[in-house]
Parts: structure tokens; C-alpha cells; sequence
């Protein structure tokens, strides 16, 4: 396949403009620095879709969509990546440069290839073995008949059956060619210690999971023993083509009638799709049993803005997932819940009634997610007063994530209803959270506070992976790790949220010079401090976001830069006409001809140094912002678009300067405060080994422990004197170990 040229990528990126860009499909107004007209993500009648023309991208305030124009038009337009720069290079008669790929391209490319291929493969295996084996006929489709699936749905799901025998499909795929690697890389195949393949599914029946453009990018499979120790189900593997908590089952199947229908309806099993959908509600897709992701919501998203919850009447099952809602909601999207009658799930409910009575019990019953919610967690508090004041708490969390303020404002009129609370004391609630926003952050992130005492469900975050041997004996301290790094993270991203918005916001902008007179820049200014102190970013998106920002900065960003440069001088060369013009007709003396010219002159080398500051300010921004990666796009967005607020420890000082001005202050300041926190972090995990040991009675580890919880002491309060002072010298600052 052709590729667009990096070049020819950044020409386009560096020449569409967000405003032209969104003109042809919105109407827009001037409002201030920016534009604002209707959404066209969502139905509104009153403009919230700014377009601001200085940070090149738009977004809507109500449903949070938008992004650069590259984003804008994939999601408007469902363009894939290389259409939507197509797209723009066509407006503006870009030409395009193209190639072929290069080998590290291919290389990717081409084991994507190998691996979906490989899985293409076994789909078709597996769905032969169904009807033409014995074992399939007699324990495969046989089960699939018991259970009511029609041949039609076995069609249009794929499903299969993978025979008893540990090698039978890694034989049948080496003697097809297929390569032992991309067998291990899919997990269909495992190597034992002897180094031959055996199989992952072996005498289970198959469900294959499609991405949302139809590749077979994973497989589950359910066993048909009924005894208690055998997994349920096996799954693939995380790998190159699956990430869990970016698919969702049957959306492939689902989305053009989710998109006619204009709902989307969640079911949690592979089986309470398949059944739905032989019923004619087609419409429905599954979270996998697992909570949902911000991925998985934003895939909903892409073709509605409706979605139906269906829950089994199994309490635990519903308290568990309500936090999964909430992303929903902070999505922008309309929920609505519906519950089952007692005892059914939506296979069984499908199973049993006919397609008109489930097109019937849906439309009767589904209820508004809020009220719902209000309504389980009343009856459960009945009229415990401190059980009550959680239940609003809880509650106005939920309405706090929507984006839309006449939404959440129609939500306080019906909790206070409900609730018997005064809608004035609501509000003045409501609005804290809103301001404060990190509970809608945390959820974004997928971070959970834990740890969590009624769980047990499986929703619970933290799982032994299902496709392990045995439950091991290390399991335990494992999952202890996990919460620590989990209750981290939740500590930590405020500040690195803080760094990474600087670092998307200024990027390679030269902020001052370092001790030897060279420009320093605010991400490399980053990476020195973390590398120095060997820190990570401790929130996965955050850190995925600056290595792609460092791997930018270490191999396009200095050709780019060049090629920027490189056209400068047309520029410089017309602002020099057309001042000696200027300065021909209005130069009255000799005197102030020579002064006009070098006044001229400054300018012009000022002008210059200000494109090339701002090129190198924007470059990880506008090259993240219109990649190819929809997590990386969605973020960079998000953070730059929100009306950019320090920390108060930040806006203590106000004083009369830009921003960008500022950073000698800001950036260095914004590091601290995350070092502190770690030190804070440390000092807190020694003074926990201090005590074991302590209790343990071992006072000769205790020594070395108390030194170094004294040298963090120091540095500590080092740190603090640091961060109370006003003005910052970068060589001044403490270093940390
Ligand atoms: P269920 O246990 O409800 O299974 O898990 P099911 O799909 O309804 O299966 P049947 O009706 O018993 O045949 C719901 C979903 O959770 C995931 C699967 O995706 C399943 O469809 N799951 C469940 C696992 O991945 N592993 C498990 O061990 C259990
Ligand atoms: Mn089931």
C-alpha cells in the first residue's frame, strides 16, 4: 500500500485550518478569539461547537466532541487516517508525495498482517470443525442447537468449535504454511518446555470478537464441562491486534443498525447478544463482562448517542457496574437502563419470548439512568440518614460528569424531587464537583479507588488473568502491588496532568537557555529532570502520551523543522519588499531612511524567530492531535481545549506576563510539585517497612531504613523551601537523589 510522505503529512497538517476546515460542514459566528456554531456530533438548537482558529481544533462543550481537522473529519465523516489527509491535501492543492513502505513499516504492518491472517485462519477452522467433524456435530453444534442459536447467527457470528486435541489446529495451521510466530503472538498457540506448539482452545465452543472494521482480532472460548475448576471461558491474549478494552463484542454485527436505530444496547455476554439478535433486536453489543472502558464508550459514541443498559435483576451485579455509567454519562451519551424480570437474562428473556414482546418490554421499560439510580439506592438506604447523604453524594457525582449544563440542571430538579433534598443545597454540591472535576478525571482514567471491601463480582478491576495455569502463590502480593500502583497514580495525576498539558501546550519551545547558553526546551527540560530522578509517569495514558511526544522529538521533529525553515525565506523575502516600499514612500530624510531600515530589519529577524518559536511550541501538539492514534488525538485535544487553568499554587503569583513568558517560572515549579508528591509517596512506604520491621522486631533492617527516611526528610523540607519561593532558578534546584 501507498503511503502519504512524512513531508507531505506535515505540509498538510501545517496548512489546513481548523476554521476553513469545519466552515464547510458547520455554519460558524465569531465569538470573541473564537468561532462558535451547532454541533454537528449531536442534535442541539443552541450553539455550543467552538472552533478556535489559534489552537487549530474545535470542539463541542456539550458532547465533547472534536478535535483537529484531521480528527474532525474522521469522526464527522467516518474517514479512516490516510483519507481524511487525503481529504484536506484536495482543499488545498497539496500535491501528494507518497512511497512505499518503508521496511519498518512493513515489518509492523506486515505482522499485523501475519497475525489476523493467522486468526482468519482458525476462524475458519473452527467454524468447519462445527459442521464438518464428529466431535463438532456431536458436542459443538449440539450445544449451540440446545441453547436455541439459529445456523443463521452461527453464520453471522462466526462461532466454532475447537476440538479436544492439544495440537489440532497447530498442526492443520503448519501444514497450511501459517508461521509458528504469529500461532504464539495471537495466543492461539502456546510453546511448551520442549519447545513444540499446543493449542490455547481445546474442546470449547468459539466466539470470535471482530474489531469494529470486521478483522478477527480475538477469540473466547467457552468450555462445556460443568465442572466448577475449568475456566469458563479462555480468551486471547493482549497482543499487537487486541487490546481488551478497546473492542466490544458484536459491534461489528451491530453498527449500521445502531446507527439507524440511533441506541446502542449493552448486554454483558457473548450469548445475550447472539440471542438478542436472533430476536431482531440487532442493535446490541457486549462489554465482555468486564467494566466499561473510555475506549469502549467512545466507540459507542461514534455512531449514537443513545444507549440502553440491560441488567439481569442480580443486584451486586448492578451496584458493580455503575461507575461503568458514569463514563457513559461523561461521554455525553443519553442512558437509559432497563431491567429484566426476575431470574432472566437478556439470552434467556430473548429465548423465551417472542421478538415482539422483547421490541415491547424494551420500549415499556427502560427508564432514565439517573432516576434509576436514585431509585435502587433510595430503597436501599430506606431511612438511615447517613446511608441517605451518601446516596445524594453518589448520585450528584454521576450528574457531575455530563457535559451539558441544562442536563445537569434538569437532574437537580428531578434528584430533589426524589430525594427530598433542597435543590439550592444540590446545586451548591453539584458545582464543587463540577469545579473540581477529578472524579470525572479519575474515571476517564480508569482509576478506581481502592481498595474496595464488596467486590467479588466480575467487575472487580483487578483479575488473575483467566488464561493462567493455576491461581499461583505470588497472586496475592501481586494484586497488593497493583492497588499501591493504582492509589499512585490517583495521588500523582493531578501534578502530571499539570506537566502534560505544558509539555502538549509548549512542547520543543526554547522556555530559556541552559547554563551554558543553549536553548532549553520545555520537553526536554522534562526528560532531563525525570531521567535524572528515574521518573515515570504513573498514569498509563499520561505516560503512553509522553513517550509518543519524546519518540516525536527524537526522530521528525528536527527534519520537519527544516523543512519549516526552509520556507521561511519566501516569507522573509516578501516582508523585506514590502517594507522598502513602505519605507520608499514615507522615508524622509537620509536619517531616517537608515533608521526605518534597521528598525525594518529587527523586526523582520524577530518575526522570523517568533514562527520558528511557535513551529516548535506546536509541533508535538499538531502532530498528536491529527495521528493516527485515537487515544493520543482525544487527549491532546481534551487538554489543550479546556479553558487552561493552573493550580492555585500556580495563579498565587499573577503577574503581568504571557504565559509562554512565564514558563521559566511555571515548568520547573510544575516538576517540583510531582517530585514532592513522590518524596511524600516514599517517605510514607518507608515509614510503613519502618513499622513492620519494627513489629517484626528487627532492629538492625530498621537502621538503613531511618537514614534514608531522614535524607528524604531533608530533602523534603529542601523541596518545600523551594516551591515556596517566588522567583525560580533553574540552576538552583535540588536534585533529588
Ligand atoms: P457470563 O458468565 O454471563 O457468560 O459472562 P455468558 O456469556 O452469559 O455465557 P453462558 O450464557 O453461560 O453461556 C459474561 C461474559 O463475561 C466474559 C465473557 O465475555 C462472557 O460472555 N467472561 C465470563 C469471561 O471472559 N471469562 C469468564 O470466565 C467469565
Ligand atoms: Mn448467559
Amino acid at each position: 500500500m501507498k503511503k502519504i510522505d512524512r513531508e507531505t503529512v506535515q505540509k498538510i497538517l501545517d496548512t489546513a485550518d481548523i476554521v476553513e476546515v469545519v466552515s464547510d460542514f458547520v455554519s460558524l459566528k465569531r465569538r470573541g478569539a473564537n468561532y462558535i456554531g451547532l454541533c454537528p456530533f449531536h442534535n442541539e438548537r443552541t450553539p455550543s461547537f467552538s472552533v478556535s482558529k489559534a489552537k487549530g481544533i474545535c470542539k463541542c462543550f456539550s458532547c465533547g466532541k472534536g478535535g483537529s481537522p484531521v480528527n474532525f473529519l474522521m469522526e464527522l465523516e467516518q474517514m479512516t487516517y490516510q483519507e481524511a489527509l487525503r481529504y484536506l491535501a484536495k482543499k488545498y492543492n497539496i500535491e501528494i508525495q507518497e512511497h512505499e513502505e518503508s521496511e519498518q513499516e512493513r515489518k509492523i504492518a506486515s505482522e499485523r498482517e501475519g497475525m489476523l491472517g493467522v486468526n482468519e485462519f482458525a476462524l475458519k477452522y473452527f467454524n468447519n470443525n462445527l459442521f464438518n467433524t464428529d466431535a463438532g456435530k456431536e458436542i459443538g453444534l449440539t450445544y449451540f442447537r440446545h441453547r436455541g442459536i439459529s445456523d443463521a447467527m452461527i453464520e453471522r457470528f462466526k462461532l466454532g468449535y475447537a476440538l479436544e486435541s492439544p495440537t489440532a489446529l497447530s498442526e492443520k495451521a503448519l501444514a497450511e504454511g501459517y508461521q509458528e510466530e504469529y500461532l504464539v503472538r495471537t495466543g492461539l498457540c502456546s510453546k511448551n518446555e520442549r519447545g513444540s506448539l499446543y493449542d490455547r482452545f481445546r474442546g470449547r465452543v468459539i466466539y470470535p470478537v471482530h474489531s469494529v472494521s470486521g478483522k478477527v482480532v480475538a477469540f473466547g472460548g467457552r468450555t462445556l464441562s460443568t465442572d466448577k475448576k475449568t475456566a469458563k471461558y479462555i480468551n486471547s491474549p493482549e497482543s499487537l491486534i487486541y487490546s481488551k478494552s478497546k473492542e466490544l463484542y458484536g459491534l461489528y454485527q451491530a453498527k449500521q443498525s445502531i446507527s439507524k436505530k440511533d441506541r446502542c444496547i449493552l448486554v454483558e455476554g457473548y450469548m445475550d447478544v447472539i440471542s438478542m439478535v436472533q430476536s431482531g433486536v440487532e442493535n446490541v453489543v457486549a462489554s465482555s463482562g468486564t467494566s466499561l472502558t473510555d475506549g469502549q464508550v467512545r466507540l459507542i459514541h461514534r455512531f449514537t448517542d443513545n444507549v440502553t443498559v440491560i441488567y439481569d435483576s442480580d443486584a451486586a451485579g448492578i451496584k458493580a457496574s455503575l461507575r461503568g455509567i458514569d463514563l457513559l454519562l461523561a461521554e455525553g451519551l443519553n442512558v437509559h437502563v432497563l431491567l429484566l424480570p426476575d431470574g432472566d437474562d437478556p439470552d434467556s428473556f430473548a429465548q423465551s419470548h417472542t421478538p415482539d414482546e422483547v421490541e415491547e418490554y424494551l420500549k415499556a421499560n427502560q427508564v432514565d439512568f439517573i432516576q434509576f439510580k436514585t431509585d435502587i439506592l433510595l430503597k436501599e438506604s430506606a431511612s438511615d440518614p447517613v446511608a441517605r447523604a451518601k446516596v445524594v453524594d453518589s448520585i450528584l457525582q454521576s450528574v457531575s460528569v455530563i457535559p451539558n449544563e441544562v442536563t445537569r440542571a434538569f437532574y437537580i430538579d428531578l434528584c430533589s424531587r426524589e430525594l427530598k433534598v433542597d435543590a439550592q443545597i444540590l446545586r451548591r454540591r453539584l458545582a464543587k464537583l463540577v469545579a473540581d472535576g477529578s472524579y470525572k478525571r479519575n474515571l476517564r482514567a480508569g482509576v478506581t479507588p481502592l481498595p474496595q471491601t464488596e467486590s467479588g463480582t466480575r467487575n472487580e478491576p483487578i483479575s488473575n488473568d483467566e488464561n493462567g495455569p493455576a491461581i499461583n502463590e505470588t497472586a496475592v502480593p501481586i494484586a497488593d502491588e497493583v492497588v499501591r500502583e493504582r492509589n499512585r497514580a490517583l495521588i500523582l495525576r493531578p501534578y502530571e496532568e499539570v506537566l502534560i498539558k505544558l509539555i502538549l501546550r509548549y512542547g520543543l519551545y526554547p522556555f530559556c537557555d541552559d547554563m551554558n547558553g543553549n536553548p532549553l526546551r520545555v520537553l526536554e527540560y522534562v526528560r532531563q529532570e525525570f531521567s535524572s530522578d528515574g521518573i515515570v509517569f504513573s498514569s498509563a495514558d499520561y505516560r503512553r502520551c509522553y513517550e509518543a511526544a519524546c519518540e516525536l522529538a527524537d526522530t521528525t521533529w528536527s527534519e520537519d523543522r527544516k523543512a519549516y525553515e526552509l520556507r521561511l525565506p519566501a516569507e522573509r523575502e516578501k516582508m523585506l519588499c514590502e517594507g522598502r516600499e513602505y519605507i520608499a514612500e514615507n522615508g524622509k530624510s537620509v536619517g531616517q531612511i537608515k533608521q526605518m531600515e534597521s528598525e525594518l530589519s529587527d523586526y523582520i529577524e524577530n518575526t522570523m524567530a517568533e514562527a520558528m518559536n511557535k513551529f516548535d511550541a506546536r509541533y508535538l501538539f499538531s502532530v498528536l492531535s491529527s495521528g493516527p492514534d485515537d487515544e493520543l488525538r482525544k487527549m491532546c485535544t481534551d487538554m489543550v481545549a479546556d479553558r487552561y487553568q493552573l493550580s492555585k499554587i500556580h495563579t498565587k503569583f499573577t503577574k503581568v506576563e504571557t504565559e509562554s513568558e512565564r514558563l521559566v517560572d511555571l515548568l520547573p515549579r510544575a516538576v517540583y510539585e510531582l517530585k514532592y508528591h513522590i518524596l511524600n509517596l516514599e517517605m510514607e512506604d518507608l515509614g510503613k517497612r519502618i513499622s513492620q520491621e519494627g513489629k517484626a522486631g528487627d532492629f538492625e533492617a530498621i537502621k538503613p531504613l531511618l537514614q534514608e527516611l531522614m535524607e528524604r526528610q531533608k530533602l523534603k523540607a529542601e523541596f518545600a523551601r523551594y516551591l515556596g519561593e517566588r522567583i525560580l532558578q533553574p540552576d538552583k534546584l535540588p536534585k533529588m537523589r
